[in-house]
């Protein structure tokens, strides 16, 4: 397994929802590693960008009009597999069908409040962290206890 990087971004509504410290809370103890963290209210370029994959679908415009509505947490998270292992831990896009102790199957119902993104693949989490992070926004560090961590 290779260290990779990951985006997640905590949506409005888990902002709203006072979800922040639950889903920090969970990639932490799984063992990721924080590497970048913001709040910002995103801007319609921004969003469109990020949802340009779903741009001829038909919730487009309600999807990047929800996720400007208010504060998002966007963070980089970096870990052994952490790509897959980050969709693993959010879980199905459709809350109802999400697997209880995922994110999702745990603190959502509704598919366009569904919480939280992740990237889904090595190629889109690399667009995603330069479309929301600036390269001096990312920071190389080590636990002080990294001896415990790994094998
Ligand atoms: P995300 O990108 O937000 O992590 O979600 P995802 O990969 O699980 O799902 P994706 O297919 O990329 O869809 C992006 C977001 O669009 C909303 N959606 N609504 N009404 C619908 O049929 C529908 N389908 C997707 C969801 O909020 C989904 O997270
Ligand atoms: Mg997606």
């Amino acid at each position: 397994m290779v260290v990779e990087r990951t985006f997640l971004a905590i949506k409005p509504d888990g902002v709203q929802r006072g979800l922040v410290g639950e889903i920090l809370g969970r990639l932490e103890r799984k063992g990721f590693k924080l590497v970048a963290l913001k709040q910002l209210i995103p801007s319609r370029n921004l969003a469109e960008q990020h949802y340009g994959v779903h741009k001829e679908r038909p919730f487009f415009d309600a999807l990047v009009g929800f996720i400007t509505s208010g504060p998002v947490v966007a963070m980089v998270w970096e870990g052994e597999g952490v790509i897959s292992s980050a969709r693993k831990l959010i879980g199905a896009t459709k809350p109802l069908e999400a697997e209880p102790g995922t994110i999702r199957g745990d603190l959502a119902i509704n598919i366009g409040r569904n919480v939280i993104h992740g990237s889904d693949s090595p190629e889109t989490a690399n667009f995603e962290i330069s479309l929301w992070f600036k390269p001096d926004e990312l920071n190389d560090w080590s636990p002080a206890d990294q001896i415990w961590r790994v094998e």
